[in-house]
């Protein structure tokens, strides 16, 4: 049939689905995002294959059966594109070649070869917002060679009518503390930088970055990619100069009185702004348009977003466009507070994207990443079980970081260890507000030497010191385990239609007791329970869903349990110990 008359069969028929909400459930299957379970490694960290110390691709490759076995759809890795590592990883100076640290080119068709062998998704960081200083696109624009003269946001600065001086063109602050400006002595302008003075902003209203941006998708995804995590999007567009040529400056916010730190001001001007999403759009053309010319599975786009829902859940794109397959959910990590959590925190959180969701859409969880505290940490460590439980009984996919099957917390990074540029660009009183690098430190293999992730003398950052009882070997030979318990977790939402296709209904039960329904006509419903006080408590289920039978049976249990799996319990009568939590099922 002619190509233009498909397209327009096919149009008519989209639209007939989306005119019928029924019909659209009945017709569409479930896409591997959809269900997936993502994991996150920071490479730098996973497993040193060389004795240097840093982790990289070859180690990577050595531990993709861990991955395997664990059960995970698809590995998203933090950069490991040629850097001087300034923000480690995030600041590119070549996008199309490997950090030698990390491997080669070759080391990288290895690393996808071994992962296409065990049916692994590899899906890589994609840094659009800027290059490293020492990027060669950034050296030919600081000397306006051809092409290049607008590739970054230069301006001239003003000149301070009192002093005679010349200043920045505005107020605007970065994200590792000061200036978003930067003097360039060369090209006699200042150019601007929303993360490290060594991270430059690339101009996304030239259309040649543009292009080069997608030149960048298009390489990866030859290599074989599944899709990539899209860095630090809502700073991609500032807003426009203007009649004057100047940029507005932003108003003080009154959320700190530090000067230096981004949140001084309101940043309104430099995120979250329109032309943003429709990059992201633009995007998902790269993505659709590959998997049309080359066939394979969808290739997907995840955006790191912490921006309030109305603006996160435009990236889905709406009822004529395609966006990102997901955007990440960071509320579960924004939301409770840093040294705890509680039930209704947990509902807040969950109301937030459960209620803003547009219809149709894929829901996601994240309770951690490289750039904030461990979950084990900020959820406490009694809850690390109960975390783990929730994010893989809520509807849609979810998403692990390194670490946490195991429930791993913090390193102890010294003021003379800290790496970090945001701890660094700070003082030795006051890093440990600004640092990641605890939720960086080495990966636990084994209670051996560096936690078996390196034979090195030292390794880039120290390890956590609780890596003898809290690594993969002992949790793997422990009769009951975080790690078990992790992979009792994955097995389930792989076996579960219900846990895959069900409704959800949530809520508050007693002061501290969170609790998830899945059900599906035809199916078993899952029931998740988690008593988050630190004291026991007995509590009725029937004062959460009347329709509950009088009997539960249980399949999981945190750490905490002392009650038996497969066995039946009385709803209304469930007596639950301080951190304990259970996944229970219909018979
Ligand atoms: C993202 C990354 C973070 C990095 C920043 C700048 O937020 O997750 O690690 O520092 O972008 O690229
Ligand atoms: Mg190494």
């Amino acid at each position: 049939m002619h190509r233009a008359r498909l397209n327009l069969l096919s149009t008519l028929l989209c639209l007939a689905v989306l005119a019928n909400p029924c019909l659209s459930a009945a017709v569409k299957s479930k896409d591997w995002w959809e269900t997936a379970q993502f994991y996150q490694i920071y490479p730098r960290s996973f497993m040193d294959s060389d004795g240097d110390g840093i982790g990289d691709l070859n180690g990577i490759t050595s531990k993709l059966e861990y991955l395997k076995d664990l059960g995970v759809t698809a590995a998203w890795l933090s950069p490991i594109f040629t850097s001087p590592m300034v923000d480690f990883g995030y600041d590119i100076s070549d996008f199309f070649d490997i950090q030698p640290e990390y491997g080669t080119l070759d080391d990288f068709r290895a690393l996808i070869k071994k992962a296409k062998e065990l049916d692994l998704k590899i899906i890589l960081d994609f840094v659009p917002n800027h290059s490293s200083d020492e990027n060669e696109w950034f050296k030919k624009s600081v000397k306006r060679e051809k092409g290049y003269e607008d590739y970054y946001v230069w301006h001239d600065g003003k000149v301070n009518a009192e002093t005679g001086k010349r200043e920045p063109p505005s107020n605007w602050l970065q994200a590792f503390r000061g200036s978003a400006w930067e003097w360039n002595d060369v090209r006699q302008q200042y150019y601007l930088h929303q993360f490290a003075v060594q991270q430059a902003d690339l101009n996304y209203r030239n259309p040649l970055v543009v292009e080069q941006m997608k030149r960048v998708l298009r390489y990866w995804l030859d290599l074989g990619v599944a899709g990539f995590r899209c860095d630090a999007v809502p700073v991609l567009f500032e807003i426009e100069t203007d009649e004057n040529g100047q940029y507005a400056d932003e108003e003080v916010s009154g959320l700190t009185d530090d000067v230096d730190a981004r949140n001084y001001l309101k940043s309104d001007l430099i995120e979250n702004r329109a032309e943003t999403i429709d990059m992201a759009y633009q995007w998902r053309v790269v993505m659709d348009d590959y998997q049309r010319i080359h066939g394979g599975d969808t290739r997907v786009l995840l955006i790191e977003t912490y921006a309030p829902p109305a603006y996160t859940m435009q990236f889905y794109g709406n009822r004529s466009v395609e966006g990102a397959h997901l955007p990440f959910n960071f509320n579960l990590i924004t939301g409770p507070a840093s040294d705890g959590v509680s039930a209704s925190s947990i509902k807040t959180a969950v109301d937030s994207w459960l209620n803003n969701l547009p219809p149709g859409r894929t829901a996601n969880w994240v309770i951690g990443n490289h750039d904030q505290r461990r979950a084990a940490s900020r959820y406490g460590a009694a809850n690390a079980d109960a975390m783990n439980m929730l994010v893989m009984i809520l509807p849609g996919a979810s998403v692990t970081y390194q670490g946490e099957e195991l429930a791993m917390t913090d390193g102890e990074i010294s003021w003379e260890d800290t790496q970090d540029p945001a701890a660094c660009n700070s003082n030795a009183d006051i890093y440990e507000q600004f640092t990641r690098d605890p939720s960086r430190t080495p990966f636990h293999w084994t209670s051996g030497t560096n936690a078996g992730f390196s034979t090195a003398q030292k390794t880039w950052l120290p390890l956590a010191p609780d890596y003898a009882t809290v690594n993969v070997e002992t949790e793997s030979s422990a009769e009951r385990s975080h790690l078990k318990i992790y992979k009792a977790l994955v097995e389930l939402r792989k076996t579960s239609t219900t846990l895959q296709k069900g409704s959800t209904k949530y809520g508050v039960l007693k002061e501290n007791v969170f609790v998830v329904k899945r059900y599906l006509s035809g199916s078993e419903s899952i029931v998740y329970v988690a008593n988050l006080a630190s004291k026991g408590i007995t509590v009725d289920l029937y004062e959460f869903d009347k329709t509950l039978p009088t009997h539960l049976n249980l399949l999981i249990r945190s750490l905490q349990s002392s009650k038996k799996e497969n066995a039946l319990f009385e709803v209304y009568e469930l007596s639950l110990a301080a951190g304990e939590a259970l996944v229970l099922s219909t018979i």
